[in-house]
């Protein structure tokens, strides 16, 4: 299947109200910028005509343009930042795109798998295409109905009926300078609600100092609206309807509060998030209850096997739900690289249950495993940050995490509430199954109940773990160990470390290392350990000894460990301390170190720590 030429995961905004639509706009594009970063652009449509201004180069590149030309007035417009796979990030590739007549333009995110096809038929009826990518076919095929008569929203209606992939398109056409037409398939889109004005995005941050009151579309739909009215269609233009939402967050929740970077922000909000993920799941009799879990409980008694599907750090999660879910309530549990799931002809029946672990809810990887499950019939239940989201609308079910707007490209607060929303699905499963005892639950509740209050201790000790970073900034690789859950959070610290730091970093089974990983230790290699609780005797001598043959090769030690490991603090050059929690909850503690060690090794090494080179915050490609 040809792939179409991806114009990469974007930030889209559209305005229809009573302006300045520019201002609105541009404000919008800035709160989701991390979202994708090489180029950016605005249409405004007036009476007069559509006015375009559009530049490869961070948002600021497009503002100094605007600053040299003059915007008409205009109460509604459209906007696009882009974070580019194919096709170069060049002025003449930035969105918006227009048609050959300049009477529609159009901003775009995803793909359209098809659209060598299209323009190999709009340039043989005399089309000439100026840019490589496939939103230029869609800008003319819009503009092409406009001319035969059709207004826009029909346009669009018509347009999509032919396209085939995923994509959010969002378009303007001077003929109808009142109004924005935006489509969806697979891909983010939201509407804002607001009085005498309204939004389209790709994600709520847009519009939330404006109106918290969304509404959330279904696949496959069109949505036209103006300053007073918000009219939703299928791609036939049969009437359709969104899911009305409140969004919770505030304006502040998505700004910086004060810190350097959003991603030191988001790790000090991690005890709120965990707290928030915990709110209101417990009756008071202790039961849990997890309201948005659309499955029926003998639905989920009849399930024998479960499938966690992910991608990055999302996977790390779904690695230590593993652990817990097999311990608890005795159902086999594999966890799968999202990217990987579906073409290695997975197992799959009724009877399995696929756990879709998603912040963004948008990740394409991810998205396509959801989809190949369901056809497979298994049941989907999904845990995604972002209400409204395409992966949880797809599922039979989901479980949001609480942790708020997670605009760091590295994934901090997302990780540790997906781990409780994993503890918290594998406790509800042996609720429903018997497999652990009412009482039993109440304990584990409990102990989740004061994670918060853990991690805000691991929060107040970090400073030494910043001196390191800047002890190490020029060390070339750092390894990172672990056993058990352990293993996971190593994989997850060096993830932290490749995406911020740019350096090598590998997280490994400490049981392997004599297995070959050792050969890369030498005298100085920085070595993080997670140290497993004392209580799981076995497994702590046996990773005392891992740090004794790193030790005796030269290795330079950095042991996270519960407080009052005497034997830990013999063998660590540097001893990292954590508070003595259960074994399934060490993850929520020990990542935190990694995490701040990772943010202050990338802003001691001058780079854009919210936005990493190469990265964007949510891969809706595939
Ligand atoms: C983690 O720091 C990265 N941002 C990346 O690995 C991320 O976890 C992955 O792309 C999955 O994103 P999702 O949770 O939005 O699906």
């Amino acid at each position: 299947m040809a792939v179409g030429r991806l114009t990469g995961v974007c930030g889209i905004v559209g305005y229809a109200g009573s302006g300045p639509a520019l201002d609105v706009v541009l404000d919008g594009l800035r709160r989701l910028e991390y979202r994708g970063y090489d180029s950016a652009g605005v249409a405004l449509s007036t009476s007069a005509g559509l006015f375009t201004c559009k530049r490869a180069g961070k948002l600021a590149a497009l503002e100094k343009a605007l600053a040299d030309e003059t915007p008409p007035e205009a109460s509604t417009g459209i906007g696009h930042t882009r974070w580019a796979t194919h096709g170069a990030p060049t002025d003449t590739n930035s969105h918006p795109h227009l048609g050959p007549a300049g009477r529609v333009a159009v901003v775009h995110n995803g793909i359209i798998e098809n659209f060598d096809g299209l323009a190999r038929r709009l340039e043989a009826d005399g089309h000439e295409l100026l840019s490589d990518t496939d939103t230029e076919v869609v800008a003319h095929l819009l503009e092409a109905e406009v001319m035969k008569g059709a207004d826009l929203t029909t346009a669009m209606q018509r347009v999509c009926r032919r396209l085939v992939g995923a994509f959010t398109l969002v378009a303007v056409s001077c003929d109808e300078p009142d109004r924005v037409v935006a489509a969806r398939r697979s891909s983010p889109l939201v509407v804002g609600v607001g009085d005498g004005e309204n939004f389209v995005a790709s994600d709520v941050a847009a519009f939330i100092d404006k109106t918290t009151d969304a509404l959330e579309l279904g696949e496959d739909q069109v949505v036209s609206i103006t300053a007073t009215t918000v009219d939703i269609t299928d791609f036939v233009g049969n009437p359709a309807t969104g899911r009305r939402f409140t969004v919770d967050w505030d304006v502040e929740a998505a700004e910086k509060a004060g810190y350097d970077y959003f991603m030191l922000k988001e790790i000090a909000e991690q005890p709120t998030a965990v707290a928030d993920t915990l709110l209101g799941r417990f009756t008071p009799e202790g039961r849990l209850r997890l309201d948005e879990l659309r499955l029926s409980d003998d639905e989920l008694r009849g399930i024998d096997k479960i499938i966690v599907v992910a991608c990055g750090t999302a996977f790390h999660a779904g690695l230590i739900a593993k652990y817990t879910i097999e311990h608890w309530t005795r159902i086999p549990c594999e966890v799968e690289l999202a990217s990987e799931f579906r073409y290695r002809d997975p197992i799959i029946d009724r009877d399995t249950m696929v756990v879709a672990i998603s912040q963004s809810g948008e990740t394409m990887d991810t998205l396509m495993a959801v989809r190949h499950a369901r056809e497979q019939r298994a049941k989907v239940l999904a845990i995604s940050n972002t209400n409204g989201s395409t992966i949880p609308r797809e599922s039979d079910a989901v479980l949001y995490t609480r942790a708020g707007p997670e605009i760091a490209v590295a994934s901090t607060k997302a990780f540790l509430t997906q781990i409780v929303a994993c503890h918290l699905i594998g406790l509800y499963l042996a609720q429903v199954r018997g497999t652990k005892y009412g009482d039993e639950i109440s304990q584990v509740v409990h102990e989740l109940e004061s994670m918060p209050a853990a991690i805000d201790t691991v929060l107040d000790t970090v400073e030494p773990v910043r001196e390191l970073a800047r002890d190490l900034r020029d060390v070339s690789s750092v390894l990172f160990l672990g056993r058990h859950v352990g293993y996971p959070v190593a994989l997850e610290g060096a993830l932290k470390l490749k995406e911020l730091a740019y350096m090598h970093a590998e997280g490994f089974a400490a049981g392997e290392l004599k297995h070959g990983p050792i050969a890369l230790i030498e005298p100085g290699t920085p070595v993080f350990v997670v140290m497993p609780s004392r209580g799981r005797g076995p497994l702590h001598d046996k990773m005392a000894n891992n740090i004794a043959e790193i030790r005796a090769r030269g290795a330079r030690t950095v042991v996270l460990a519960e407080t009052g490991d005497d034997q830990a603090r013999e063998c660590a050059d540097t001893l990292i301390e954590l508070p003595p929690v259960p074994t399934l909850l060490q993850p929520l503690v020990a990542t935190v170190p990694m995490q701040v060690f990772a943010c202050e090794m990338a802003r001691v090494r001058g780079h854009e720590v919210d936005q990493p080179r190469n990265l964007a915050k949510s891969v809706t490609v595939e």
